[in-house]
C-alpha cells in the first residue's frame, strides 16, 4: 500500500473550506492507502510561545480529527513530538541543506515581507518537514499549493543525501488533489480564517446561526423567482446536499415566494445535521481526555516502530556511533 503522509497545523478553528478541501479528501485516502497523520507541534513552535496554548491546541486538533472520522485503526495518528527521532534527524539533514535552498522557500520569503522578524525554526521549517516525510519513507504527500515547494526542497535533500550515503531516503512526491473545489465564505470570496469568512464546523447552533445569516446575498425581494447558479448560499448547500435535494432546492428558487433566510434556514439545518455525529464524538473525547492521549501514544508506538530502525540506518551512515 501507498504510503500517504501528512502533518496538520494545529493553528485556529477548523471550518468547512478545510472540511471539504482537506479533511475529507483525507478520510478517503485513509481508506485506500497507508496513512501517516500527525499534528505539527514542533513546527508551531515556530510562530507559537505561548506553552498552554501550544498544549491545548495541539489537542484539540487531535480530538478534532478523530472526532471528523481519522480512523487509529486504519490510519498511524500521532503527536509529532511524541517521535523525538525526528528531531535528530533534522539535524542531520541540516549538514545536506544548503542555505540558499532555503533562502528560496516562499513561505518563508512571504512571512518576511510580511513583517514578520523571521526566527531560526522558521527558516530552518522546510528541514524539519523533510525529516518528518523521509524519516517514514512516505511516498505521498497531499498538500495545498502552498506546500509544494516545501516537499521539492524535501526530495533536493533526500538526493543530496542519497548521493553521498547510497539509496537510504525514498524520495516523495507531491499529490495536490485538483478535483477539490475552492470554498466561498460568507462574502463569496475563498473562504479562509485570515478573511474571517468561515463558516466553523464546531460551532453552537447559534454560532452557525449567525454565521450563515451573514452570508452575501442579492437583494431580489422575497415573492420574486431567483438565481440559484451564482447564489453564495446554494453553492455552499450544495456541498451538503444529494441531487434530489438540490433540485428541489432549485425549484424553490425558481418558484419565488421565499427569501434567503429560508434558504439559509435550510443550509444551516444541513450543515448542523451533517457534522451531528463529528460533534458528538468531539464531545466525548473533551470528556475522555485520557483516551486521545492513549490514542496518541499508540500511534506514537507504530511511528517509532518505523523510526527507530531508519535512524539506526542513517546513524550508520553518516558515523554516528
Ligand atoms: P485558512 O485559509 O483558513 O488559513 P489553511 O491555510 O490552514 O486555511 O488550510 C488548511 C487546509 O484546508 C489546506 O489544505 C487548504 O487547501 C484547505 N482549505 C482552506 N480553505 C479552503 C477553501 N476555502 N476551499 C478549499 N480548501 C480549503
Ligand atoms: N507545513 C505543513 C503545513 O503548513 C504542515 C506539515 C508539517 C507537513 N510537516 C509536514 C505537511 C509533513 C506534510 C508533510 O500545512
Amino acid at each position: 500500500m501507498t504510503r500517504v503522509l501528512t502533518g496538520i497545523q494545529s493553528s485556529g478553528t477548523l471550518h468547512i473550506g478545510n472540511y471539504f478541501g482537506a479533511i475529507k479528501p483525507m478520510l478517503e485516502m485513509q481508506e485506500e492507502s497507508d496513512l501517516f497523520i500527525f499534528i505539527a507541534n514542533y513546527h508551531a513552535l515556530s510562530s507559537l510561545q505561548d506553552a498552554k496554548e501550544l498544549e491545548q491546541k495541539s489537542l484539540e486538533a487531535a480530538i478534532a480529527f478523530l472526532s471528523l472520522g481519522i480512523d487509529p485503526n486504519k490510519s498511524t495518528f500521532w503527536l509529532q513530538s511524541d517521535v523525538k527521532e525526528v528531531l535528530e534527524l533534522y539535524w542531520i539533514l541540516s549538514g545536506y541543506t544548503s542555505m540558499g535552498l532555503l533562502e528560496r522557500a516562499h513561505s518563508y520569503k512571504d512571512k518576511v515581507a510580511k513583517g514578520i522578524t523571521p526566527n531560526h525554526a522558521l527558516f530552518s521549517y522546510p528541514v524539519l518537514m523533510a525529516a518528518d516525510i523521509l524519516l517514514y519513507d512516505a511516498q505521498i504527500i497531499p498538500v495545498g499549493k502552498d506546500q509544494i515547494q516545501h516537499v521539492e526542497i524535501t526530495r533536493d535533500i533526500a538526493l543530496r543525501f542519497n548521493n553521498a550515503h547510497g539509496d537510504i531516503f525514498t524520495l516523495p512526491e507531491f499529490r495536490v488533489d485538483k478535483s477539490v473545489a475552492t470554498v466561498p465564505g460568507i462574502d463569496g470570496a475563498k473562504m479562509s480564517k485570515s478573511y474571517h469568512n468561515t463558516i466553523d464546523i464546531f460551532s453552537t447552533q447559534k454560532q452557525l446561526k449567525k454565521q450563515t445569516g451573514k452570508i452575501v446575498t442579492d437583494s431580489t425581494p422575497l415573492e420574486e423567482p431567483k438565481e440559484y447558479a451564482n447564489c453564495n448560499v446554494y453553492k455552499l448547500c450544495k456541498l451538503f446536499m444529494n441531487q434530489e435535494e438540490l433540485a428541489a432546492l432549485q425549484a424553490r428558487y425558481q418558484r419565488g415566494g421565499e427569501g434567503y433566510g429560508h434558504f439559509k434556514l435550510t443550509l444551516q439545518e444541513k450543515i448542523w445535521e451533517h457534522f451531528e455525529q463529528a460533534r458528538e464524538r468531539r464531545a466525548y473525547y473533551e470528556a475522555h481526555m485520557d483516551e486521545v492521549r492513549d490514542i496518541l501514544n499508540e500511534g506514537a508506538k507504530k511511528a517509532r516502530a518505523i523510526a527507530q530502525p531508519k535512524m539506526e540506518t542513517v546513524r550508520k551512515a553518516v558515523g554516528i556511533l
